[in-house]
């Protein structure tokens, strides 16, 4: 057991930044508390005494962009909608502060139109626990270099999928590359006078049909602009209303997006269909991180994008009632031993992770109808987004 705990941890720690994180915020106690994570999820454990290390703080639900394939960019996003308010915030890390190792300070918005996000990070840092967030990077705002520098950020994602307006904006519609470029720029530049290493600047590319042809253009662009490093990354798409054959709106998508370079069909619809999952492991999130959305409700994990499904609100509840409470309880459970002795909770028509028991897609809405309807609700835009819990 204590080697699979080992390999497990090593497994999550091989990004370095992950591992950065837990080295330059982990104590004792949080070490303690990832150890116990772990081995409870080795042993496929359904209540846990460990306690989420990983949390996804959503600042802010709303965009100023429209991206077709994420929900809030097409208008699917199903939850009220709006900014984390600062005092929410507080209440919330206060509640996490003793486990969290690291805070992803994003998820279905665009994190930078929240007026008190560099509160929000500083505020986060200053309680000893890591911070990352994505970014669009094409809005105005004053000072943004100084600013987060300034708030201790230690890693932030620019979303940039084009090296021109014309292929930039396809994906990333309304967003202005020079925007981009000139915050880029900005941020770069307090880096250096503020003489700060934070926070490390990931270009995010994500590699789609349209824009495949400019890859090599962004690996010249990249040093030439200072950022630390560029991530090509394999898209996803909305499962929207998935069946195990493609309708023919899917397969329209499928084609007009998806890359021609097979190295970036990591999230291909077509495995899903094929086995009914993509990863052939349990899913982790339901162990080592929580989701909180603006107003503190909790989502099984950050794909989750309606409120009817969440499993709490972190604002009103407890961590600890939360995190073992019967909608936990029932969606590890389908990961566990005996899936078939349960009720059905979103989880069940998720086909992302291999359920150990072979539980396929198709059984899994069976056996919770009355939920088939609300697991077309989850949405596999982010590999990318999985990364950041699991292995990134
Ligand atoms: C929903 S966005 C929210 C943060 C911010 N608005 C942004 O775009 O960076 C979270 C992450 O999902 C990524 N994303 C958007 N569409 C995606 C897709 N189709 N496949 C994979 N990742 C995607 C974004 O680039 C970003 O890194
Ligand atoms: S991916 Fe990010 S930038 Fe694009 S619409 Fe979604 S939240 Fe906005
Ligand atoms: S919806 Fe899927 S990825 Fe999300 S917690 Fe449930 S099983 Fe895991």
């Amino acid at each position: 057991m204590r080697q699979k705990v080992s390999s497990a941890i090593s497994k999550y720690f091989r990004y370095p930044r992950h591992l950065a994180a837990l080295i330059r915020h982990a104590g004792l106690k949080k070490t303690a508390n990832v150890l116990l994570v772990e081995s409870e999820r080795l042993r496929g454990r359904s209540v846990l005494r460990g306690k989420p290390y990983y949390y996804f703080v959503d600042p802010c639900n709303v965009c100023n962009l429209r991206c077709p394939l994420c929900p809030t960019g097409n208008g699917e996003l199903d939850r009220a909608k709006g900014m984390l308010k600062f005092a929410d915030y507080q209440i919330i890390l206060d509640k996490i502060a003793p486990y969290a190792v690291e805070i992803s300070l994003h998820n279905w918005g665009e994190p930078l139109l929240n007026k008190d996000i560099f509160k929000i990070i500083s505020t986060t840092r200053a309680r000893g626990i890591a911070t990352n967030m994505s970014s669009n990077l094409s809005i105005e705002k004053e000072n943004i270099g100084e600013q987060i520098v300034k708030s201790g950020l230690e890693y932030l994602i620019v979303s940039l999928d084009g090296t021109t307006q014309d292929v930039y904006e396809q994906y990333r519609v309304r967003g202005e590359l020079d925007l981009v470029m000139h915050n880029l720029r900005d941020i770069i530049a307090a880096k250096k006078r503020l003489r700060s290493k934070t926070p490390t600047i990931e270009w995010q590319f994500l590699v789609f049909k349209h824009n495949e042809h400019q890859m090599a253009a962004a690996e010249e662009l990249a040093p030439q602009i200072g950022v630390d490093k560029l991530r090509f990354r394999s898209p996803g798409f909305p499962l929207g209303d998935y069946k195990l054959k493609a309708k023919a709106s899917q397969q329209e998508a499928e084609d007009r997006w998806m890359p021609t370079d097979p190295a970036y069909w990591e999230l291909h619809p077509g495995q899903m269909r094929k086995d009914g999952y993509l990863w052939d492991e349990p899913c982790y999130y339901l162990y080592r991180s929580m989701t909180v959305n603006p107003g503190g409700g909790v989502a099984a994990c950050c794909i989750v994008y309606k409120d009817r499904q969440d499993f709490g609100n972190l604002v009103r509840d407890d961590l600890a009632t939360i995190w073992n409470n019967q909608q936990y309880q029932r969606s590890r459970a389908l990961f566990g031993k005996n899936p078939a002795d349960r009720a059905g909770t979103v989880c069940d028509g998720c086909f992302l992770f291999k359920r150990p028991l072979g539980v396929s897609v198709a059984q899994g809405l069976a056996q919770a109808p009355l939920i088939a309807e609300d697991a077309i609700g989850i949405s596999a835009t982010s590999r990318q987004r999985t990364r950041q819990v699991e292995k990134e």
